[in-house]
């Protein structure tokens, strides 16, 4: 894996030396990495609200964050995997949807110079041609379990597209595909399906169990892209990327369920079974992006292969068990 300095390879520093930059959920999982990167720029200034200071939801709040900040990295948000979709799509709805408006709506105000929004894959359209292109964005109603969440994270686009409209306000959009890595979330109440799986197959591994149970059918197929590379995608988009459109942030590598599950079940060392449980959801059928845009407009390619990444992903969790 690449080192620090490396990594910085194309990010220009001359763009991040007068930069008073705000990360909204800094200290999370996507978060403390593009926080990591942001430190080897050098910006003038870091700052990371934290949600026990800032309640991002109120709009005082936010208004009291974005002061003397030049760019805005939106990365706040009530984040989980398909079963606290299934659980909690009301919160979703009202956390997300509160917490971009008020934000976007203070930095317009306190005339912060750009405002980096990040929706996510979820606001496609459940039966979205392969690979998603950014201009099939409208064309239906997202997968049902997803939608409250990625629509709610949609309406930053619609904004950031009506802000640049009538006050020349420069917000953009991007849209990362399924993220993992070290520092994801590995509770089983919320975590993605990445981490919900590592958990899994290591636990029934320690426990001696027969067989792990994964969820639906074993035939969607998602795309995912390492923590990092997402990371350096967005200071990418920071720096370079100033138009209306949203733009795909991903690795374009397609797996199904079944494999992946199979994957991380030789990573680990499990030599139990794997079982699907066909009455759980599967979710959105396929997924996987175009990110011919990515690359064309800022210069954005993945690094880290699927392989090398999930190693990493389950050493870290490893040593954190
Ligand atoms: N993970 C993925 O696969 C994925 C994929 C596509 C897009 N995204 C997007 O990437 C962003 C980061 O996701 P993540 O996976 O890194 O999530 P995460 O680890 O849960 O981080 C989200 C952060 O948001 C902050 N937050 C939540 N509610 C808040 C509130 N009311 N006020 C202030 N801060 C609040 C939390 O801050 P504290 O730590 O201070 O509590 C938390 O650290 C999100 O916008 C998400 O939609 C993620």
């Amino acid at each position: 894996m690449k080192n620090k300095d490396q990594r910085l390879n194309n990010l220009d520093q001359q763009f991040w030396k007068d930069q008073r930059v705000l990360v909204t959920g800094g200290g999370g999982f996507l978060g403390s990495q593009v926080v990591e990167l942001l430190k080897t720029v050098l910006p003038q200034e870091i700052r990371v609200p934290r949600s026990k200071d800032y309640d991002l939801r109120q709009q005082s709040d936010c208004a009291e964050v974005v002061k003397d900040i030049t760019l805005v990295i939106h990365l706040a948000a009530n984040v989980g995997g398909i079963g606290y979709n299934q659980t909690h799509p009301g919160k979703l709805f009202y956390d997300n949807l509160l917490m971009g408006v008020h934000m976007m709506e203070e930095a317009r105000k306190a005339k912060v110079a750009k405002f980096v929004a990040i929706g996510t894959i979820c606001a496609y359209p459940k039966f979205t041609p392969v690979p998603f292109k950014e201009e099939n964005l409208w064309n239906g109603y997202p997968e049902e379990t997803n939608a409250p969440y990625g629509l709610a994270k949609k309406m930053l686009l619609v904004q950031a597209q009506a802000y640049r409209q009538e006050y020349g306000f420069n917000a953009i959009f991007l849209l990362p595909v399924n993220l993992y890595g070290p520092g994801d979330n590995f509770d089983p109440e919320s975590s993605h399906v990445i981490p919900a799986l590592i958990r899994k197959f290591v636990e029934a591994k320690q426990n001696k169990a027969k067989q792990v149970t994964v969820w639906g059918t074993g035939n969607p197929t998602r795309e995912f892209l390492y923590v990092t590379d997402a990371a350096r995608g967005i200071l990418l988009a920071s720096e370079k990327y100033n138009s209306p459109e949203p733009v795909n942030l991903g690795s374009s590598f397609e797996i199904s369920i079944k494999d992946l599950a199979t994957k991380i079940k030789d990573q680990v060392g499990f030599e139990g079974k794997i079982v699907f449980d066909t009455t759980k959801p599967d979710g959105q059928p396929r997924r996987k992006l175009d990110v011919s845009r990515a690359r064309d407009e800022f210069g954005f390619v993945s690094e880290v292969g699927f392989e090398e990444g999930l190693k990493e992903t389950v050493k870290w969790f490893k040593r954190t068990i």
